[in-house]
């Protein structure tokens, strides 16, 4: 077992990450095909509001995006998942030759990918199956020609202050001096409705967080008790974030490919941050990264920002 490549990064990453003081999963382990379903369910529950005001939000703006976006050629999507907001930037850009959908999920995606092509059959689909954190080039069918990301979903907040920064310089480079950029990002609100919208009544989010562990004793031949964890978000004013941890419900240790790690009765492993946002810290950090911003679109009742972005 472990003998090809991604399971070996999957693996050294897990054991540095268990071997941290405060113990760690990089959140990009979420999204196997089951993680990837239970994320598309998160995206309809009632409380989870960021995925419907992000979609009525760009609804709102389309008929701004062909004079905005009147030159770009080629959409690339960072982390496209199940693609659905991105259908509202293809139908209000008919000029568009190819569209990258890039996520991590390589059979949600070329799954996903050939749905979009049935339905938009004179635009180029050209799925890329990757990690957006790391260096990827993109495909040579988007290598002239003017180019816009788009990165919605506050997916963003989920890498952190320095982790955004340098996956935006990075996306400037690849995207090249004329680049368009479209970012959703989540911004601070009442902390009730932040802190439900991580603690669904369903449970599905707590099934997400879960599932890493199911997915870590299938591919490295761990042995978590699934049962003895549970999901825990809660909102850390000082850094702006959710925090997504599994607690552990008693003493126990855990083996992982025949590395044992020991956990203390209410210890956590700390699964993923989501930060967010003022008005001010997204434009910060947008500029501290080589881009500068032509438009701000907020949406005043679940306050949720789609920023457009030019290289500057
Ligand atoms: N980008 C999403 C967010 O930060 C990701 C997300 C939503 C998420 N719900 C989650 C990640 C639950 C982990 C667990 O809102």
């Amino acid at each position: 077992m472990l003998d090809k490549v991604a399971d070996k990064a999957f693996h050294n990453d897990v054991v540095a990450g268990l071997s941290l003081p405060q113990k760690a999963i990089p959140p990009k382990y979420f999204y196997d095909e089951r993680g990837s379903q239970l994320f598309d369910r998160i995206c309809d529950l009632p409380e989870y509001y960021p995925t419907r005001t992000e979609t009525s939000l760009l609804s709102r703006i389309a008929p701004e995006l062909p004079d905005r976006l009147s030159d770009v050629a080629h959409l690339i999507e960072y982390g496209s998942g199940a693609s659905r907001k991105t259908r509202i930037v293809l139908d209000a850009l008919p000029q568009l030759k190819s569209y990258v959908p890039m996520d991590i999920s390589e059979e949600f995606l070329l799954g996903v990918a050939d749905a979009l092509s049935a339905n938009y059959p004179q635009i180029d689909v050209v799925p890329l199956v990757g990690d957006f954190t790391a260096e990827l080039s993109l495909p040579s069918a988007v290598r002239n020609g003017t180019k816009a990301g788009f990165f919605p979903g506050s997916t963003i907040g989920n890498l952190g202050p320095e982790g955004g920064r340098e996956f935006l310089a990075r996306t400037r480079r690849q995207l090249g001096s004329e680049a368009k950029f479209v970012l959703g990002a989540d911004l601070v609100k009442d902390e009730k409705v932040m802190r439900a919208a991580y603690n669904d009544r369903a449970g599905v989010t707590a099934q997400f967080n879960l599932n890493i562990l199911s997915r870590i004793n299938r591919e490295l031949g761990a042995d978590f008790d699934e049962c003895s964890f549970h999901h825990l978000a809660i909102w850390n004013a000082e850094q702006s974030r959710i925090e997504m941890h599994l607690v552990s419900e008693k003493a126990q240790s855990v083996t992982v490919n025949g590395q044992c790690f020991a956990f203390a009765d209410g210890e956590t492993i700390h699964t993923e941050n989501s930060y967010k946002f003022t008005q001010a810290t997204l434009r910060a950090l947008a500029e501290s990264a080589g881009w500068r911003t032509e438009e701000i679109w907020i949406d005043e009742e679940y306050p949720f920002a789609v920023v457009l972005l030019a290289a500057a």
